[in-house]
């Protein structure tokens, strides 16, 4: 495979409801190694461009093709399988369970497998864990403890290092600080420079541009159910991208214009 064969390619992408058209024709492309940033208003079409990605929802039409192969994703469950991890705003965790439960929920080692007999290895589950932790930097006090005490950065903490201990391909993060105080969102951002120094690829919708510009290599804006441009972030500036989120600057003006086609 060249070196230059994208991680993930979308070509066409299209989700109408009816009359709304969600999202119109995408194409976009993540290189290995990438760091990519989705930034666009309320309504843009973000959220349903990574439901398609991920396989909770079926595309009307369009393309997605993994390391130069098309996949197509039945359930988010597929898309994980195939070594994509997604990491949503809302949480999916389990409060009364402990991390690392949490960590291997859905894919439980089992010492001897008897299907709804099987007998958990806990000992393995927690070693992994703690290892995964480590690679992260996150670090947890008490690993037994269930999540309902520990604070929303933490959990996130937790989320992201299950989503990096097990993406083969790559991690999309759905507004991973939306919900986190100053030091949580830096302790995030950390994480998401460490699995940028170990070639993790990486998705990450933000409505927060100052994080945007510290943390990716590409920004791709979308508007009104369209991917309208991608900027390298070392071409661009944040009033420029606010400009095209908006509106008020027309993609097609920019000087050293990249055509979003891949
Ligand atoms: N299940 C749905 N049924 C009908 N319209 C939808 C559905 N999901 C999203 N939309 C519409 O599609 C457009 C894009 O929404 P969305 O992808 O959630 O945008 P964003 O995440 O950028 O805020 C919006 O106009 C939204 O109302
Ligand atoms: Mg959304």
């Amino acid at each position: 495979m060249p070196a230059s064969t994208p991680v993930l390619r979308v070509q066409g992408l299209t989700k109408h409801y009816g009359g709304v058209k969600a999202l119109t024709d995408a194409q976009f492309s993540l290189l290995p190694g990438e760091h990519a940033a989705i930034v666009g208003d309320n309504g843009a079409g973000k959220s349903t461009f990574v439901r398609l990605l991920t396989g909770v929802e079926q595309p009307s039409a369009g393309s997605i093709q993994l390391d130069g192969a098309q996949v197509q994703f039945s359930s988010p469950l597929d898309a994980r399988e195939q070594g994509m991890e997604t990491v949503y705003q809302t949480l999916a965790l389990a409060e009364d369970l402990d991390v690392p439960a949490n960590i291997f929920l859905g894919r439980e080692i089992t010492r001897l497998n008897l299907g709804p007999l099987s007998i958990l290895n806990h000992r393995a589950m927690r070693q992994q864990s703690v290892d995964m932790l480590a690679t992260t930097g996150v670090r947890i006090q008490d690993m037994s403890a269930p999540l309902r005490g520990m604070s929303g950065g933490q959990r996130q903490c937790v989320a992201i290092a299950r989503a990096a201990g097990f993406a083969k391909k790559l991690i999309i993060l759905d507004e991973p600080t939306a919900a986190l105080g100053v030091q949580e969102t830096a302790r995030v951002e950390e994480i998401i420079k460490g699995l940028k120094q170990r070639g993790v690829p990486l998705i990450i919708i933000s409505h927060n541009l100052r994080q945007v510009f510290d943390l990716v290599d590409r920004i791709w804006v979308f508007r009104q159910g369209r991917i309208i441009c991608q900027r390298r972030t070392v071409d661009t500036n944040p009033q420029e991208i606010v400009g095209l989120i908006t509106g008020a600057i027309d993609p097609a003006s920019l000087s050293s214009h990249e055509e979003a086609v891949c």
